[in-house]
């Protein structure tokens, strides 16, 4: 449960297609992101995934039959008007045709046709279906009115042939839904938040790097957090974690490279975060060709100094870094907010087992140039990246 979603309604639309076992699947990540979940169903829906599964994942009845026995007449309107984004997944060419022209006789055409909130579709079909001119044509209709089209992806169908038409993954589907409604209701929408995460490797031979020990979570849960409250994402990474849905990455090695990626994208930045452990050192020499074990004499790896990149990087945006220390916590940490010219520095005591490099967890103290220090109890990395991201807000509201 991270709460990305708390207290958001969103109407999951299913319809009937192989893939529809797929979205217990998804209605089960939206309850665990705190979303108020509820289902309406096509008939054929119906026949491929019981409404049991949905009431017993959402702890609501889902809509079959606009006319079912018991709802009051308003019932179907009702659903359109709590419904704060619709996600239909998946989209059959069947209904993708009935919202396109505006059919409203089961409970999921009606509600895309009665609310005012976001509709996302997620299609499913063979790719027969997918690339016939009727569908299409319906999916630009769709598309000009707004509608946001998650996948379909190519890949291997229910036909067994392998095409354009299968359903994007459920992880990724929600992904983009809380990217969505964070772009709806979050209170870094419209910004541009720039992130760094993972060690730089610094190479000595085609082969081999001067690397360390960061794995890029605690630089990817700020993404995700910063995407979920809505803003535009660019991670610059190192790290090979799969990219939060709906984020940028420009990937990256070395120290060098993530200093020009970082100059080039922070030229429209609000925020930059920079997570990532970069080396402040690099092999003077970098071999074309693998050492042999015989002429590699560890003493002769001469180093050199890395720029700086926190310090180096100027412009009119909010700058955030992280001090990775082994002892004298607060104090070294408050040296380098001087030194690097931040706004906030995150320290984090990196010989603790169950914070710091690669863990899920982190401890972190936020230190401000108010002399302020905000010491946080041991959180997910997800929930240190909110708390830290709250503190960037205030700043951006303070600079207007
Ligand atoms: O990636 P994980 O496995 O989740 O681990 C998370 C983390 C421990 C790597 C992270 O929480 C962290 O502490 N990141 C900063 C690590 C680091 O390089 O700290 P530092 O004290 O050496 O550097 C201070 C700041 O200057 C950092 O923001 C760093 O990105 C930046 N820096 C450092 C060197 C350099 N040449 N250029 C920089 O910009």
């Amino acid at each position: 449960m991270n709460g990305s979603l708390d207290g958001r309604t969103v109407v999951l639309g299913v319809s009937g297609s192989i893939a529809s076992y797929k979205a217990a699947d998804i209605a089960s990540r939206l309850v665990q992101t705190g979303a108020r979940v509820e289902v309406a169903l096509t008939r054929a829906a119906a026949e491929f995934i019981t409404p049991l599964t949905f009431r017993a994942l959402t702890g609501r009845s889902p809509y079959v039959d606009i006319f079912r026995d018991g709802a009051e007449g308003e019932a179907h309107v009702e659903l359109a008007r709590r419904a704060e984004l619709l996600l239909v997944a998946p989209a059959s060419a069947s209904t993708l045709a009935r919202l396109a022209h505006g059919l409203a006789d089961d409970a999921l055409s009606l509600t895309a046709l009665a609310t005012a909130a976001p509709v996302l579709v997620a299609p499913a079909m063979d790719s027969q279906m997918w690339e016939h001119a009727a569908t299409q044509a319906n999916r630009a209709l769709l598309a000009e009115r707004g509608v946001q089209f998650l996948g379909p992806v190519s890949g291997r169908l229910a036909s067994g042939r392998t095409g354009a038409g299968r359903m994007l993954e459920p992880a990724a589907i929600v992904d983009l839904v809380r990217a969505r409604l964070g772009r709806e209701h979050g209170d870094l929408a419209g910004r541009v938040i720039v992130v760094s995460a993972g060690g730089t490797r610094e190479a000595i031979d085609p082969v081999r790097f001067v690397g360390n020990h960061s794995s890029g979570k605690m630089g990817y849960a700020i993404a995700e957090a910063a995407r979920d409250r809505g803003a535009s994402v660019v991670l610059i990474s190192s790290a090979a974690l799969a990219v939060p849905g709906g984020v940028r990455l420009v990937a990256v090695e070395s120290a060098r490279d993530m200093l020009a990626a970082v100059q080039a994208e922070c030229a429209q930045a609000d925020a930059l975060i920079m997570a990532a452990a970069v080396a402040d050192y690099r092999p003077a020499e970098v071999a074309a060709r693998k050492i042999k074990r015989a002429g590699f004499d560890a003493r002769s790896v001469d180093l050199v100094q890395n720029p700086d990149i926190v310090a180096t990087v100027q412009g009119d945006f909010v700058k955030v870094a992280f001090a990775a220390e082994t002892d004298d916590l607060l104090a070294n940490a408050r040296k380098k907010l001087v030194a690097k010219g931040a706004h906030l520095m995150v320290a984090n005591d990196v010989t603790a087992t169950d914070a710091g490099f690669g863990v899920d967890t982190n401890r972190v103290t936020i230190l401000d140039t108010d002399g302020g220090v905000d010491e946080l109890p041991l959180l997910s990395k997800y929930e240190v990246g909110q708390r830290l991201l709250d503190r960037v807000v205030s700043l951006l509201g303070a600079r207007g």
